[in-house]
Formats: C-alpha cells, sequence, structure tokens
C-alpha cells in the first residue's frame, strides 16, 4: 500500500516516540550555540556518555572542525583517521567513519580540521543543508539518542546538523549578557524553522558553569528561568574543574571522577532527558515543540519578529 510522504514522515515521528524505550529509532539532538566557550562540547560528551550509563546506546556525532568532542572522548589526533568529512564530502560509508568509544554504548562520529573545508565545499552541492540528515537517516534504528556537537558558528556544517535534528539543546553559560545570545539564537531557531527543518523542537536551555558563590550567576539563572520559563532544565551545571580537567585525559567525567559534582549533575541532566522523551512518548503525538519541562511558554515560541528574512539558511524550504 502506497503511503503519502507526509503521513509516512508523521507516522515515523509517532512510532518513534512510543518505539523509543524499544531502542528503535533515536531522538537527535543538537547541543548548538552559536557562541563558543558556554560548554557545548562538555555537554555533548558527558551527556553523552551519562544517557549510555543508564543503557542508553548513543552516537556522538561531532560536527566541530575544532573536533574537541573527538578528542576528549578519547581519540588523539591521527590524520589517518576517517572523519565526518569524509562520509560528509567524499562519499565513504558511514560504517567506516564510526567509532566505537572506550565508554559502553557509546560510538563516535569523529571530525578533525579537514571539515573546515566540507562547510566551504558543501556551498554549490544539490541539498547541502542536508548532507547530514541523509547520512544519519540509516542510523536511527540503532541508536536510542543521536548527539550532535556544533561549531561555534552558523556555516553550513551547523545548518546541516539543525536539519538533521529533533531538537535542539542550548547551552548557556550563566555570565553578563548572556540573555541577549540567548535571544539571538532562539531568533536563529525561528528561521530555521520557517526553512531547512520546520519539525525542530527545544529540548531545553542548560544552564552552565554556575558558580553559586556569586551574584551573577544566580541573577542570571533568575532571569533566564523568568523569560524561558519550563523551557529551561531543572539540572544546573555547576562550574566544576573535573569537568575542564577530563577531556586532557580523553574521558567523560564518569570515567574522569565519578564522585565530582560535575558527574552528578550531568547524569542528573540525562535523567531530566529521558523522564520528558518518556513524557513525551506518553503524550503520543504532542507538540513538536515541548520544551524542557512539561509546558511551553509563549515566549521562546513567539515568531521571531523583524529578523525572520535574514541570512539563516539558504532557503530550500521544507
Ligand atoms: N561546568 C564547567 N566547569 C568548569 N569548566 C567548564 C565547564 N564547562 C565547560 N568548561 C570548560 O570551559 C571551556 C569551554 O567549554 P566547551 O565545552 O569547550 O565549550 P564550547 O564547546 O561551547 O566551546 C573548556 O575549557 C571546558 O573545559
Ligand atoms: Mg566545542
Amino acid at each position: 500500500m502506497l503511503v503519502p510522504r507526509e503521513t509516512s514522515c508523521l507516522l515515523e515521528r509517532i512510532s518513534g516516540r512510543f518505539r523509543k524505550s524499544g531502542g528503535l529509532l533515536a531522538r537527535v539532538i543538537a547541543i548548538a550555540n552559536q557562541k563558543g566557550g558556554v560548554g557545548k562540547t562538555t555537554t555533548a560528551i558527558n551527556l553523552a556518555a551519562s544517557l549510555a550509563a543508564f543503557g542508553e546506546k548513543i552516537l556522538l556525532v561531532d560536527c566541530d572542525p575544532q573536533g574537541n568532542t573527538t578528542g576528549g572522548i578519547g581519540f588523539p589526533k591521527d590524520p589517518a583517521r576517517r572523519t565526518l568529512y569524509h562520509a560528509l564530502i567524499l562519499g565513504e560509508p558511514i560504517e567506516r567513519v564510526i567509532q566505537q568509544t572506550q565508554v559502553g554504548r557509546l560510538d563516535l562520529i569523529p571530525s578533525d580540521k579537514n571539515l573546515v573545508g566540507a562547510a566551504i565545499e558543501l556551498v554549490g552541492a544539490e541539498s547541502r543543508e542536508y548532507r547530514l540528515r541523509e547520512l544519519l537517516a540509516a542510523l536511527r534504528e540503532r541508536y536510542t539518542y543521536i548527539l550532535i556537537d556544533c561549531p561555534p558558528a552558523l556555516d553550513l556544517l551547523a545548518l546541516n546538523a539543525l536539519a538533521a535534528s529533533d531538537s535542539v539543546l542550548v547551552p548557556i553559560q550563566c555570565e553578563y549578557l548572556a540573555l541577549e545570545g540567548v535571544s539571538e539564537l532562539l531568533d536563529t531557531l525561528m528561521r530555521i524553522r520557517r526553512t531547512i527543518n520546520s519539525q525542530i523542537a527545544i529540548e531545553g536551555i542548560l544552564l552552565t558553569m554556575y558558580d553559586d558563590r556569586t551574584i551573577l550567576s544566580k541573577q542570571v539563572a533568575a532571569d533566564l528561568r523568568s523569560f524561558f520559563g519550563a523551557q529551561v532544565f531543572t539540572t544546573v551545571i555547576p562550574r566544576n574543574v573535573r569537568l575542564a580537567e577530563a577531556p586532557s585525559h580523553g574521558k567523560s567525567i564518569l570515567e574522569y571522577d565519578i564522585h565530582s559534582k560535575g558527574a552528578e549533575a550531568y547524569t542528573q541532566l540525562a535523567k531530566e532527558v529521558i523522564a520528558n522523551a518518556e513524557k513525551r512518548a506518553g503524550a503520543g503525538a504532542g507538540s513538536a515543540d515541548s520544551g524542557a519541562g512539561a509546558g511551553s511558554p509563549a515566549s521562546a515560541d513567539a515568531d521571531a519578529g523583524p529578523n525572520e528574512r535574514a541570512d539563516a539558511a539558504g532557503g530550500s524550504g521544507s
């Protein structure tokens, strides 16, 4: 029987929610913020490892040419290693690019500096925003979560990541002007919804590098919560030196120091992500806009406003 494409997409999305606990269809989460140094990579590695520790089957995709996720999970620089570049640009089978990490149930698609070329080489290509989505489509049945660590930019690589994702998790450093950065990012997200990925949801906003001894951290956290409400994860990631040390040992925080505050926080975040997935599954074909918490405040879902037509995606609408 022929099923119209839209119907089959919808069924896939709905059944994905129900089948997820059976581990059959991954939720793809982009970890994104155009700003550098906010904790994207730290979150990608440690959320991935924590989800794996809960028995989930995880694929971590390093979509940043800096390759910090690749190094941080235990793969020192090696020019001979195949990376996302080989799959995206050279058409290498993805099987030959995926690496098993030392963490059980956690695989990696590595990157290195060659990936810089991909952002440029994709420019003239057909369906240039959807290359990663096509690559991941075949892998979704093997994992329960696919986490994509995004570059600190809004280039074609980042657009590929956002086009491939069900949701975006936004780490925000608890610092001065944090709120301005997020508004910009949400504008971008609205543009993404209008152009390359109408389905993308907000997985949640994650407060990182929180220092409970400073008034600034507390103030920023309070502002973000009052603005974004339930879309902010309950879990807060504290500033914790063990989190900063772990990558130079090529280890996630769970392997490096399971008793640290950082390990505790990322374990808590993984629980929250899983609980939200279960809530969504329970709600069936609920709104694609579900945020970190139960409800989604109007603020973050509101129209992007006057900036909407700006540069974001080179526009093959979906
Ligand atoms: N919670 C934290 N506590 C202490 N240091 C952190 C924490 N999160 C990240 N860092 C450190 O801050 C720097 C930037 O973090 P990173 O995850 O690489 O950010 P991004 O990927 O957004 O550029 C890194 O040196 C990292 O080790
Ligand atoms: Mg990074």
